[in-house]
């Protein structure tokens, strides 16, 4: 193994994080080759910085005037220029003082600089790198979104499972009572910290249910792992904060569960996942960042962790986009930018309004049972004596309605995407159509 791995590895193994390690995470390593040793030269090269591949001019970078052009609010060395490993410094403090304040409960710990990543997906991919190996289980929500399988399942050979979160589940007799299925989940948890570790991923607001928990939900879940902790299970806690802030209810933990977790417990590493991709309407721009939170990790083992990313970082892309970083930084800095997140909040509440008040105004369906729904961009529908993929093909060809099934179980709707007058004539189509299949 590299020298520098085992110096990495030193450092992390007394702690959860080292013990959840993989075996690709303990042979990664930032190498001091070329990226380490322009980093330094970039401090101090004053005569002449002969260390990277890019091509300057006095001090400025070559750029083909088409690209110079195409984003006239960028200069050439927020355009063309590599961005570090881990990302822009600026970006990198200006997201975590964000997240700070919209957790306030982080204040107070500890947790590393985020580290940036190009997409949401990146970041679960490479914890999925770092943190999982062959034949290890991985956790989610049944249903959840469908590329944590392909990650976990496919990418990284885990064995992917799904649990029962979600209380209108077929698995339960309250079948009135709305909200996470607490007794299934921490049942499932148990058996699973049996075996000395618990992977698990936390998607709230969830993809596809669009369900976050209410508050006392949120500290159950808490305690839950806390247990599973001291009872001496290592615990890698994955908050996917994809839809972060899309919240609709009053009783909802508007924090990420992250806030709680990161000072949990020396046993639980936390890990968020997040990113301007939903949040800030920046679908294609492609970038995210990753952020660690243990009890009792010190900032160098902090850097440690983030060195073991940069490693992830560096084999598979080298660094994220550099342009999509100094326009997100532009997008948070602009003072428009409050009004506008403020303004279109209040358009996905409305939708999500309409959907409620359409459930509401009709008698319960009884092939499509709702998934409790509180915030994000989605509902979903459990489909009963109709199988989803066929009315999903259905509403497609015979009512021009595109939605998403989730094998043949789920229907999932997303309301962000449909304008507020539309949801009235879409839900009642899919309703007709679900009964019309029904029948048949
Ligand atoms: C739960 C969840 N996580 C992550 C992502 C992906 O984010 P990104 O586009 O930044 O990779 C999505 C996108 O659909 C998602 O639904």
């Amino acid at each position: 193994m590299n020298c520098l791995a085992e110096e990495l590895n030193a450092l992390l193994d007394g702690a959860a994080a080292g013990r959840l390690m993989s075996g690709l995470g303990r042979r990664l390593y930032f190498p001091k080759g070329i990226i380490a040793q322009a980093g330094e030269a970039k401090k101090s090269a004053h005569r002449g910085n002969a260390t990277i591949g890019m091509a300057f001019q006095e001090g400025k970078p070559l750029i083909l005037s088409a690209a110079a052009d195409a984003m006239p609010g960028l200069k050439p060395e927020e355009i063309a220029v590599y961005a570090p490993t881990a990302g822009i410094e600026k970006a990198r403090t200006l997201w975590k003082d964000l997240m700070i304040r919209k957790n306030p409960s982080l204040a107070a710990g500890s947790i590393s600089l985020p580290a940036v990543v190009p997409g949401l997906t990146a970041g679960i991919s490479y914890i999925a790198d770092l943190f999982l190996d062959e034949g290890e289980t991985l956790l989610a929500s049944k249903p959840s979104w469908d590329n944590y399988e392909l990650i976990g399942a496919e990418r990284r050979g885990g064995n992917f499972r799904e649990l029962f979160f979600f209380n209108n589940e077929k698995n339960n007799e309250k079948n009135n009572e709305k909200g996470l299925d607490l007794a299934a989940l921490k049942k499932s948890l148990e058996e699973e910290a049996e075996t000395g570790e618990v992977r698990i991923i936390f998607n709230f607001p969830n993809n596809p249910s669009g369900y976050a928990p209410t508050q006392g939900e949120a500290e159950a879940l808490v305690r839950l792992i806390r247990e599973i902790a001291e009872n001496g299970a290592d615990v890698l806690a994955i908050c996917d904060d994809a839809y972060f802030g899309f919240f609709y209810e009053d009783d909802t933990f508007k924090e990420s569960l992250f806030s709680r977790l990161a000072g949990l417990h020396e046993r639980v590493l936390a890990v968020k996942i997040d990113g301007p991709t939903k949040e800030d309407y920046a679908w294609g721009l492609r970038m995210g960042f990753v952020t660690f939170g243990s009890k009792g990790l010190s900032p160098v083992q902090y850097d440690a962790l983030v060195a073991k990313l940069m490693g992830a970082i560096r084999s598979s892309v080298s660094c994220s986009n550099t342009p999509a970083q100094y326009l997100m930084l532009k997008t948070l800095e602009d003072p428009r930018t409050p009004g506008e997140k403020e303004a279109n909040y209040r358009l996905m509440l409305k939708r999500y309004r309409a959907v409620k008040d359409f459930i509401a105004g009709h008698p319960p369906h009884p092939n499509l049972q709702p998934l409790p729904f509180n915030s994000g961009y989605f509902m979903t529908f459990r489909c009963i004596g109709v199988a989803a993929e066929t009315l999903r093909k259905k509403l497609l060809a015979q009512e021009g309605i595109g939605t998403i099934s989730f094998g043949n179980e789920y229907l999932r709707v997303a309301f962000s995407s449909i304008d507020e007058g539309q949801i009235f004539s879409i839900y009642q189509a899919i309703y007709a159509e679900a009964s019309n299949l029904a029948k048949l």
